[in-house]
Formats: structure tokens, C-alpha cells, sequence
């Protein structure tokens, strides 16, 4: 094979072939985009019809091409941009697309955005914001940013500098800049879109002009994402003319796209059009007498072509309860068999109610429209009041709401309160390495109950109690790229997964061992009491006994008079836990969001302070560093 490739430009270069010689394919493929981003740092020339680099390469601007050029896929999604030729009013506008992303939506959105502009004739710069020099921002003349919020309405790690940036005295003045932006979130949080929100009023505090208003996108966010896109580069079009002979102070930028997804995937089946998975398993996991209730759920996925890596997450589309649709209808006194008229092709509204509409969460949005019906002043003062809002909205659904606040709905006017269903999302608990065209899960069911009501979790209660072996279940593969194994096999690992939050665990072990990674994996799980709520108690035996889980910790908090918390049993690991950091060992967190993540990360930064002896502040810089370098990765909910 090697004959038929050009040789190396060095006659001494033996010593080339030596070191490619003893390179895997993947190996191989990965030098061929360091070099790449080497020699773009290096060379400072336009790549490509579209793409323009760094003129005067920085260390960060080597090692961010560097890393964003690692696949040869990547080199492939990038060839055929050299053939666009762009008309030349709209090529000679500069335009910056930042993204601030944590689970990969909004750079997914970015991505596209960059491939609509390029089509139209622009030249756009694509940037993570994690990556991006903060001293650009003053130069930039049209600015396009999509950005999600995480946490509670806090921007995701990726966009924490840009967004302390613009918001510090530092922050410069934009009154040259156009900018637009797409907010990402979710709508049964109460910071909607904060994130997003935010951007946007400081880039106009700033003077930046918006070329189109922000869109602010729940979590089915294709349609709107794309709108947003399209009226965006089409606002630039228009502006494109006017800019011809404004551009020449613009500066160039670094190319530095992402790779694309490395589970490309050949099929037909996406979050719009899921796989209908037919369940092959289910197991409760939880023995006799648990006040826990935790599903194994093993679904089939072949001839689905669906691909996923340890870390992603399974979309599942579930069902209203039967009961809960009737509570509705019964407290909006309408009838099941009404129908919505010709455009939902005269459907019942109990099917509408069943498929397409959010009953069991309420949000924000619902209770405000619902109150131009109800008119209710007890309504309009919790909506004023964002704690009792908060508290109304945590266990309270669409039945409660229409009980405590009548109104006349006619089947319109009740569906239109309501927001679209959004399917939930599962991590995903096995590998595919170890179970080939199969995807499980680990759910808890959510059952609790609220004002005399009993009351089920819609997808957990769907998969635990309405679907059974050989039904089906619609499904789709979420990639989550910030939840991810190291890229160096030789890496140690730290998981902590208390309650469900075992489930990607199980998949990162089932992939570590069947690719032989050398490095240590060590596991701390925890759940009320060791003889009912030991998860793949059996499977961590096992995975210990081949010595492929290195450590495991246990803390299961009811067993004794005292509380006692993975986060306690960190604390008794200290010196230990530390020692692995040190030794460049990835710390990942999955389970309970609310309380759990941040005691582990108390718990951690003590571990921090009390090991290096230094301050509590420089303990939380070296966590916050840990972040940065996706050392220190969570996939909580
Ligand atoms: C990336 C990601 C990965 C996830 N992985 C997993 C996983 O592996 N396993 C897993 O089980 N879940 C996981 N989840 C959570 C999962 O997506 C669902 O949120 C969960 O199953 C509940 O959804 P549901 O539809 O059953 O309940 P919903 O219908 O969404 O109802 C839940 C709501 O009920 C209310 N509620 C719940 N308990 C109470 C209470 N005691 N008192 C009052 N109100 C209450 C709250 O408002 C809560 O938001 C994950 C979430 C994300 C985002
Ligand atoms: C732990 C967690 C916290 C979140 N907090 C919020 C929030 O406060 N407000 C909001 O609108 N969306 C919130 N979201 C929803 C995300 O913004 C949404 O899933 C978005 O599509 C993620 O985009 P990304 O993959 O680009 O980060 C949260 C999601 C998670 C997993």
C-alpha cells in the first residue's frame, strides 16, 4: 500500500516510515488532521472557498486546529466547500457563528448554520466559544450566536468567558456589530432560555444591532432553529451589499470548526421520524420490599442502523397515562370523542390529549395562556411571584391546574395552552461492543403524590407499567458530547453514579473492557440499602473479579443510624481520589442533579484543598479547571 503513496518530503526519512508503520488506521487518520492543523497554524492562507485562518498563529490557535481536526471524516465534511463559488457581495461579509454548547444541540444548529451560509455565498467563521480569543469580539461585524442554558439559567461551561466577558467592565463596545441570536433551553425549567436571553439584551446593551430578533427554541428545536437560520443569513444577504466595501478592517480568524459526529449514521430513523424498538427485556432491579421501583429495559435496534456511543442518551416518545387523559377531560368538561377539525385530520382530542401534548409537567407558558381564560387572580399572583411559581410548578399537572383555575376551553383553546409533548431522555446503559444491535436503559419509575392525587412520571411510568416484552417503543439516539470516555484508552476514571445514575456507568465498563483499555476504572454508587438496591450488583462482581472494574465503593445511605452518601465515601478516599486526579484520571458524575452533583463537587473541591493544602478558592480553580478540560464531565437530570 505504502509504494502507491507519495513519499515523505525528507530524504533521511526512514525514521518516518518507522513510526507510520506501527500506527492503526484510526492512529493514522488522526495524525493526518493534527498535521493538517500544524500546517495551518503554520501556513497562514486561505484553506478553502469559505474557510480563512489565523494570520499570525497563537499557541491557542495551534492546539485548538489541532484538536478540531482529528478525523479524516472531518477533512471529507470539509472538501467540498472548495467548490462553492460565492457571489461576490455576500463573500466579502464577515460573519462569526459562536456557539456555547454542553450536550452538542447548539453546535449541532452552529454546524448548520455555518453550511446554510456557505451555500448563500458567505465565508463564515465557526467557533466554539470555549476556543474562541476574546479579543476578536470588538472586530467582529455580524455575529451569530447559538447558545443553550444549563444549570439553573446558567450559561453552559463552554460559554462561561464569553458570557463573563461581555458582561465585565472589559466588555467592548459593539456599535459596528450586527448580531442575532438562538437561544436553546427547555421549557419546563423556569429560566427559559436565560442563557440565550441574556446574550442578547448585553449585546445590545454593547450596541450591537440585531439583524433579526432572537428565537428562543424548546427542546424540539429543528423548525425554529432552522427558521432562525434561514432569516439570519437572509437579513446578511440583504445587508451584503451595503457591507461590500466595510470589511476590509476585518481580521482573520482561526478555522476552527469541530470534528462532526464520529457516529455517523446511515439511517432513516432520527428524532423526527424515531425507531419503533421492540422491547426484548424487562427486569426490576430492585428487590422485595424497596421503596425504590428501577427498570432494566433492553431494546432491539437491529435492522434500525442506529449507532450510539457509551454517554449518549436514548429520546424515548411516550403516552399519556389513560388515566390522567380522562382526569383531564373531565376537569375541562370536554368530551373524548370531540374532534379538532379537518387540519389534525378530525383526530379525537383524547388522542391529542394521549400523543401530543405535555399533561403530567406544567409550564410557565401554559399557566399564562390558561389565565386569558381563567382569569383568575390568585393565577395571575403566582405567576407574579417566581417562588410560588416554582413551587406550583414542581407536582402539579394539567388536571390540577384546570380544577384550582376554571376556564371555558373548547378542544382549540385546550390544546392550544399546552405544550407540545417532548420526549425524555434515557442515558444509555450499554455498549454496543458488548451487545451488538441492542440499547438499554436503567429507569426509575416517578410515582408520587400531591394533594391527594396520585400522580405517575409520564415516560417512566409509560416504559414501567404500559409497555411490555415484544411491544414497542419509539426511540431515538441522543448524542451527548459532553459525557464521553477519554480519547486515550490508558486514561483511569472516576465514576460516581448514585441511582439511576449507574446507567452510563454500565456502558463506559462494557466498553472499556471490550477494548482492552488499560486504564483503571473506579466506581462509587450508592442507594438506600445494599439487599433491595444494589443496581448490576452481580455485573460489578464480575467486572471486578476480571479485574476490569479496579475499585468499587458502595454507599447505601439507610443501612445504618447515620446518612452516608457517595459523596462521604469521596471523603474517605481522599489521598487516593486525589492521587488519580493528579495522574491525569477523568472524574464523571451522572445521577440526581438537584443535590447529588453538587455534594459530589463540594466534596471534591475538599478532597482538593485538603491534599494539596491550599486555600478553598484555589481548590474551586482547580475543579473549575478539571471542567475546562473535560476532565470533570456530568450528565445529570
Ligand atoms: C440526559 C438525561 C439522562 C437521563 N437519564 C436517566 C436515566 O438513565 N434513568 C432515569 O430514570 N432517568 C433519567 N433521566 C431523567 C428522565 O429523562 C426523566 O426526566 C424522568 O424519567 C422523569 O420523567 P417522566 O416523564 O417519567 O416524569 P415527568 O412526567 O416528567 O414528571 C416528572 C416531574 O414530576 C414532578 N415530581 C416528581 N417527583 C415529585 C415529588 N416527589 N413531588 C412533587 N413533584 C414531583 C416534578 O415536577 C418532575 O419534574 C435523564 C434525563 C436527562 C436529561
Ligand atoms: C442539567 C440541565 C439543566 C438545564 N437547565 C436549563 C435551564 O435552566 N433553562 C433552560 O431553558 N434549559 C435548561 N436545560 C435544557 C438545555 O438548555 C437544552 O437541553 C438544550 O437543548 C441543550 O443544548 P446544548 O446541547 O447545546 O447544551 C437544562 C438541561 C440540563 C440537562
Amino acid at each position: 500500500m505504502s509504494q502507491h503513496l507519495p513519499s515523505f518530503p525528507d530524504t533521511n526519512a526512514d525514521w518516518f516510515q518507522q513510526i507510520t508503520n506501527t500506527l492503526s488506521p484510526d492512529q493514522l487518520l488522526w495524525l493526518s488532521g493534527y498535521s493538517y492543523g500544524l500546517a495551518v497554524a503554520k501556513k497562514p492562507q486561505p484553506l478553502a472557498d469559505g474557510l480563512a485562518v489565523a494570520s499570525q498563529p497563537t499557541p491557542e490557535s495551534i492546539s485548538t486546529t489541532a484538536q478540531h481536526l482529528p478525523t479524516a471524516q472531518h477533512l471529507l465534511n470539509a472538501a467540498p466547500l472548495t467548490h462553492n463559488t460565492p457571489p461576490s457581495d455576500a463573500s466579502a461579509l464577515p460573519l462569526t457563528i459562536l456557539y456555547g454548547s454542553h450536550t452538542g444541540n447548539s453546535k449541532k444548529i452552529a454546524l448548520r448554520a455555518a453550511e446554510h451560509a456557505r451555500k448563500n455565498g458567505l465565508k463564515p467563521l465557526l467557533h466554539d466559544m470555549s476556543e474562541y480569543p476574546l479579543k476578536n469580539l470588538k472586530q467582529e461585524r455580524n455575529l451569530l450566536v447559538v447558545v443553550s442554558t444549563h444549570g439553573e439559567g446558567e450559561p453552559p461551561i463552554a460559554a462561561e468567558d464569553v458570557y463573563a466577558h461581555l458582561h465585565s467592565p472589559r466588555a467592548p463596545k459593539l456599535h459596528e456589530t450586527s448580531f442575532s441570536v438562538l437561544a436553546l433551553g427547555d421549557k419546563s425549567y423556569l429560566h427559559f432560555c436565560k442563557t440565550g436571553a441574556d446574550f442578547d439584551a448585553q449585546l445590545e446593551n454593547l450596541g450591537a444591532k440585531r439583524l433579526v430578533p432572537r428565537v428562543d427554541c424548546d427542546v424540539d428545536f429543528e423548525d425554529s432553529a432552522e427558521a432562525w437560520i434561514e432569516a439570519s443569513v437572509s437579513a446578511l444577504l440583504e445587508k451584503s451589499g451595503a457591507a461590500k466595501n466595510s470589511t476590509n478592517g476585518h481580521t482573520k480568524h482561526l478555522y476552527s470548526t469541530a470534528a462532526n459526529d464520529s457516529a455517523q449514521q446511515t439511517t432513516p430513523y432520527s428524532k423526527k421520524n424515531p425507531f419503533p424498538a421492540p422491547l426484548l427485556e424487562k427486569i426490576q432491579l430492585n428487590g422485595r420490599g424497596s421503596e425504590k421501583e428501577t427498570f432494566h429495559l433492553e431494546f432491539s435496534l437491529e435492522d434500525a442502523g442506529l449507532v450510539y456511543e457509551a454517554g449518549d442518551s436514548l429520546g424515548v416518545v411516550a403516552e399519556n397515562s389513560p388515566r390522567l387523559v380522562e382526569e383531564v377531560l373531565e376537569a375541562a368538561q370536554l368530551s373524548s370523542t370531540a374532534t379538532l377539525g379537518e387540519a389534525l385530520g378530525e383526530t379525537t382530542l383524547a388522542e391529542i390529549l394521549s400523543r401530543n401534548v405535555e399533561l403530567t409537567l406544567l409550564t410557565r407558558e401554559t399557566l399564562t395562556k390558561h389565565n386569558e381564560y381563567a382569569q383568575s387572580s390568585e393565577l395571575t399572583a403566582i405567576l407574579a411571584d417566581t417562588d410560588r411559581l416554582k413551587s406550583y410548578l414542581y407536582g402539579h399537572d394539567v388536571a390540577d391546574l384546570l380544577r384550582a383555575f376554571p376556564a371555558q376551553h373548547t378542544p382549540e383553546t385546550l390544546t392550544a395552552i399546552l405544550r407540545k409533548l417532548p420526549p425524555r431522555l434515557y442515558s444509555i446503559a450499554s455498549s454496543l461492543k458488548e451487545h451488538e444491535n441492542e440499547v438499554h436503559l436503567t429507569v426509575g419509575a416517578v410515582r408520587y403524590e400531591v394533594g391527594g392525587r396520585r400522580k405517575e412520571g409520564l415516560a417512566s411510568c409509560f416504559l414501567a407499567d404500559r409497555v411490555g416484552v415484544e411491544g414497542e417503543v419509539k426511540v431515538f439516539v441522543e448524542r451527548n458530547e459532553a459525557f464521553k470516555l477519554p480519547q486515550s484508552a490508558a486514561t483511569d476514571i472516576i465514576m460516581v453514579g448514585p441511582g439511576t445514575g449507574i446507567a452510563p456507568f454500565r456502558a463506559f465498563v462494557e466498553d472499556r473492557a471490550n477494548d482492552g483499555a488499560s486504564g483503571k476504572n473506579w466506581l462509587f454508587f450508592g442507594n438506600p440499602h445494599f439487599t433491595t438496591d444494589f443496581l448490576y450488583q452481580t455485573e460489578w462482581q464480575q467486572w471486578l473479579k476480571k479485574g476490569v472494574l479496579t475499585k468499587l465503593n458502595v454507599a447505601f445511605s439507610r443501612d445504618q443510624a447515620e446518612k452516608l452518601y457517595v459523596q462521604h465515601k469521596l471523603l474517605a478516599n481522599s489521598k487516593e481520589i486525589f492521587a488519580w486526579l493528579e495522574n491525569g484520571a477523568s472524574f464523571y458524575v451522572c445521577g440526581d442533579k438537584n443535590r447529588m452533583a453538587h455534594d459530589v463537587e463540594a466534596a471534591l473541591k475538599l478532597i482538593v484543598q485538603q491534599e494539596s493544602g491550599t486555600s478553598p478558592e484555589k481548590a474551586a480553580e482547580y475543579v473549575k479547571s478539571l471542567k475546562k478540560q473535560r476532565r470533570y464531565l456530568e450528565d445529570v437530570y
